[in-house]
């Protein structure tokens, strides 16, 4: 049976921004934050601590983070040591890491193989798990690279199982370039809702070929009801050729919404969140319920 609420993690000021191609200004970013607070997103990627030659669009991390204002869980992504500790020194209270479950996509997205990558993660996790930080792990390529072509669900359990082992609080499941169907979302969420009764787990889809809604029904059905989206449909990896934006946070709520699923967001508002960032991005925003406000 389904839930009868969901929660929402909107991904629209880390993964909607950083791959745009204009320079997003600081004080719009935060504008941007502050009305999807006021729309009722209690848990939010802020902003991501990477190389900023790597990723210039996040270069502002720290000055986001300092000057959002505080409300609900704010996660910050980062991929090594040198993102952690800045990261925390910026107050940082909830820490998302990032590793792909494809080797091919990890090394053009974080320069390390997955194993790697891993190792060095491990002792930081525990650090920040000592610390009393809220620890995220995202997994990407869990479905699909696109250099490696299908994963097998297995690679995807056991990358997950080792992050799990050392006690993460939350693992977000990537469709990084939009190409489950349906049926490969309900069977990989259900096969890690089972094995991870006691962690959030939430699924995160890119709408590249635009099944992630149908996919976010199928999640649903195995049990998850915790999704990252993004306002306005924004987004997509700059290492992971031809990936396009989340799932739009508007047409996911209006979804929940209208299949009696509560989310605690006001629709209405969430319209006027993706008006505010609308003028600073290269692509027009066409999502569905976005369309509708605009045109009424
Ligand atoms: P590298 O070049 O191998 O690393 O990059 P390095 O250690 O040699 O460092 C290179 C330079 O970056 C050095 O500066 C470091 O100090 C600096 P220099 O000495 O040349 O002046 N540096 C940093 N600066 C600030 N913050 C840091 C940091 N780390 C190093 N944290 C590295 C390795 C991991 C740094 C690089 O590959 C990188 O930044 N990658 C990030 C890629 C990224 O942001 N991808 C998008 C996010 S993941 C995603 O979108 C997927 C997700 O949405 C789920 C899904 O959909 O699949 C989560
Ligand atoms: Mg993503």
């Amino acid at each position: 049976s389904l839930p009868n609420k969901a929660t929402i993690i909107e991904v629209g000021p880390r993964d909607g921004l950083q791959n745009e191609s204009r320079t997003v200004p600081t004080e719009a970013k935060l504008a941007f934050i502050a009305a999807l607070q006021a729309a009722g997103i209690q848990e939010m990627e802020l902003a991501s601590f990477v190389s900023p030659k790597w990723v210039p669009q996040m270069g502002d991390a720290r000055d986001i983070l300092a000057q959002a204002p505080k409300s609900g869980r704010q996660i910050v992504l980062t991929p090594n040591a040198k993102g952690i500790d800045r990261a925390l020194a910026a107050g940082a209270e909830a820490i998302a890491v990032f590793v792909g479950v494809s080797d091919s996509f990890n090394k053009k997205n974080i320069n390390k193989t997955t194993d790697e990558s891993m190792t060095a993660l491990e002792p930081l996790i525990r650090n920040l798990k000592d610390e009393g930080i809220f620890v995220r792990a995202c997994i990407s390529t869990a479905f699909y690279c696109p250099y490696e072509g299908a994963i097998d669900p297995q690679a995807t359990l056991s990358l997950c199982k080792r992050f799990i082992k050392l006690g993460v609080d939350e693992l977000s499941v990537a469709d990084t370039i939009g190409m489950a169907n349906p049926k490969e979302s309900y069977s990989l969420f259900k096969l890690l809702r089972d094995e991870f009764p006691g962690t959030l787990v939430a699924a995160h889809f890119h709408d590249t070929r635009r099944m992630a809604i149908a996919n976010i029904v199928a999640a649903l059905q195995a049990g998850i009801d915790r999704f990252d989206t993004s306002a306005g449909g924004l987004g997509g990896c700059p290492f992971a050729p031809g990936a396009t934006g989340n799932v739009a946070t508007e047409d996911v709520v209006h979804m929940l919404h209208r299949m009696g699923i509560d989310t605690g967001i006001d629709e209405e508002k969430l319209a006027e969140a993706v008006q505010v960032i609308e003028p600073h991005v290269s692509k027009s925003i066409l999502t569905g319920m976005y369309t509708l406000y605009k045109n009424r």
